[in-house]
């Protein structure tokens, strides 16, 4: 195709603004897709995005639209993901596309992952079409919310396509719009090759999946092509499209988005971002702007049968096959035994990997406290960084930490405004803007990330009756006083519930989380001291009284099946057990505790 028939775009939007909806519309609408293979949201494939409607791998869809002008244009549509844990990639393939549908439920209005996303979109240079969805509801308003673009995001929305994607009112609107108002894409096919790498995923039968974008040159089946960034060369071996099913074509050239198959066993080997050119005849230099996208959550995960480890490995190998930004290595607890310690983008990636790993793997996992990545500098001048609150050094011979920053930016209706401050501020946020878009605050807030990986949004979520959203990005490491935290049951340490807290708010911490636990563990036939203690000082203390008698000792010791049946009661409810010492603790005891209220 030549390029002045080309567009390539992507649809940003807030969760729940209906871009697949719209998404699905659009290739409806074109015929890419027969109506009897039309399933709703298309573009979301797996289970679990399905479920939780949430979009987590990018994906593309090349339609051809006949345009009212009578000529023919190829669509190409990246999906992006739109969750904060996934900006990076989300980042990328933005630049692999010349231009984005605003998506803004007519609703609703503007929300926080609007704000994030469409700032992405600009930054990547786009020509920004705004949408207003959900003009079949009657609470549509599409003045005012036209008017909310233009005053919080800065962009004409004057012109703003009003669309029902449910109905598939404003459809055809929106492809005109989006063949008279984006640019081409540029490119010179006589050039040496130099294409995008957009996003890659593991196959069972193909292998890893390339997603690219070509900027320069051609490329054929069969060419030896080099990743610029690993230098690793590779063969293809097919070359297609999705329409949206894989479609296998001849060639792509300049302005082209489809995928490449070569034999690649690992996902690893192809990092989102990176330039792909020919091995014989490489083009001058790599695309600019690559970083490979790395873990900035980790957590342990355990086995709750410590027989199932093997499968617990299998399934983190199987999942890392497919998530380059997944990291896991082995850990053992002296609490929990063998495991993982295991690396992710953000709190949503580790829910995301945890669920499947419970679901499709059926192995059922302790899931120790998130933590960040704390920079430890030592009293002899090295740098420790530390994954894992449990391998914190002795306070004597640590200098100072450093802990990672954020920037959170919350949209949120008026009347919930002082929660929301409260909560921030209970967090150890620093407050950096406020400033409204009509009746919504949008606060701006400097807060720890390790203050927001517990329970946020949760948080957030509840204060808020659901009204709020949120964004948020790393800024960078700042000092401050953090010590680690390490809880003992019976005077034994339990590793899996040390963390690293504020000095400051240690004994708040420490004193929430024995009382917690003193609920959650189960009495025995002996006292158990529940405490809290940095370094050797105890700052926190409960103690959990012992049973009076044997629960077998109401049975008048005669009745022999009703005793057994007791026994074997308790013998069941201990399954879900883990031994500490001499003291049981049940599973759910380690996430109840480890949530704050
Ligand atoms: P994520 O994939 O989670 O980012 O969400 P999304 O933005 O893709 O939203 P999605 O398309 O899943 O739509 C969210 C909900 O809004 C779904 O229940 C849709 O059926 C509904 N929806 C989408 N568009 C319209 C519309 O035009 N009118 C009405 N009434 N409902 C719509």
């Amino acid at each position: 195709t030549d390029l002045a028939h080309i567009r390539n775009f992507s649809i940003v939007a807030h969760i729940d603004h209906g871009k697949s909806t719209l998404a699905d519309r659009l290739i409806q609408q074109t015929n890419t897709v027969a109506e009897r293979d039309m399933k709703e949201q298309m573009l979301d494939s797996m289970d679990i995005e399905r479920e939780r409607g949430i979009t987590i791998k990018a994906q593309t869809v090349r339609i051809n639209y006949t345009a009212l002008n009578g000529e023919e244009y190829v669509l190409n549509l990246i999906d992006t993901p739109g969750h904060v844990d996934f900006a990076y990639e989300v980042s990328r393939s933005m630049r692999a596309v010349e231009g984005s549908l605003l998506v803004v439920d007519s609703t609703q209005g503007v929300e926080a992952q609007t704000l994030a996303n469409v700032y992405t979109a600009i930054d990547a240079n786009h020509e920004i079409i705004p949408v207003l969805n959900k003009i079949d509801l009657p609470a549509t308003d599409c003045e005012r919310v036209a008017e909310q673009i233009e005053d919080v995001i800065g962009i004409d929305a004057s012109n703003a396509i009003r669309v029902s994607a449910k109905t598939g009112q404003g459809i055809i609107e929106t492809l005109e719009a989006i063949i008279t108002h984006l640019p081409p894409p540029k490119g010179d096919a006589s050039a040496p090759l130099k294409a995008m790498l957009v996003d890659s995923w593991y196959d069972a039968y193909l292998g890893v999946i390339v997603l690219v974008r070509i900027m320069d040159g051609v490329l054929k089946k069969g060419d030896r092509v080099r990743m610029m960034q690993n230098g690793s060369v590779h063969q293809v071996e097919r070359i297609g499209v999705f329409r949206p099913a894989m479609t296998v074509v001849d060639q792509l050239g300049p302005g082209e988005i489809g995928f490449i198959t070569a034999s690649i066993k690992q996902v690893r080997d192809t990092k989102v971002g990176d330039t792909i050119t020919h091995d014989k005849a490489p083009c001058a230099a790599p695309l600019p702007g690559f970083k490979p996208s790395v873990p900035v959550v980790f957590c342990g995960l355990f086995p709750v049968d410590s027989a199932e480890f093997e499968d617990l490995r299998d399934a983190i190998e199987k999942l890392a096959l497919n998530d380059a930004s997944f990291s896991s290595e082995m850990e053992t607890s002296a609490a929990l035994g063998f495991g993982f310690r295991c690396g992710f983008l953000g709190l949503l990636h580790l829910e995301v990997i945890r669920d499947r790993i419970e679901r499709e793997y059926d192995i059922e996992l302790i899931t120790t406290a998130p933590s960040v990545i704390y920079n430890v500098f030592m009293k002899d001048g090295t740098l420790l960084p530390l994954h894992n609150p449990a391998d914190m050094p002795d306070l004597s011979t640590v200098d100072h930490v450093e802990e990672p920053r954020i920037k959170a930016t919350i949209l949120v209706p008026d009347e919930y405004l002082g929660d929301v401050l409260k909560l921030c501020q209970d967090r150890r946020g620093i407050q950096q803007d406020l400033t409204y878009a009509g009746s919504r605050a949008m606060v701006v807030y400097d807060l720890p990330l390790n203050e927001v990986v517990f329970d946020f949004y949760d948080r957030l979520k509840s204060v808020t009756k659901g009204y709020a959203s949120f964004d948020y990005h790393m800024t960078g490491y700042r000092t401050d006083n953090l010590v680690k935290m390490s809880i003992l049951v019976n005077d034994e340490p339990v590793d899996a519930l040390s963390m690293m807290v504020h000095r400051d708010r240690a004994e708040m911490r420490g004193r929430a989380m024995v009382e917690k636990l003193k609920d959650l563990i189960p009495r025995h036939m002996f006292k158990i001291p529940i405490q809290a203690a940095i370094g050797g000082k105890v700052i926190a203390r409960e103690t959990l009284s012992a049973m009076r008698k044997d629960v077998t000792a109401k049975c008048y010791g005669g009745d022999a099946t009703r005793k057994k049946k007791l026994l074997e009661k308790q013998k069941a409810g201990k399954k879900k057990m883990r031994q500490f010492g001499k003291v049981d603790i049940p599973q759910e005891a380690f996430i109840s505790a480890l949530k704050m209220d």
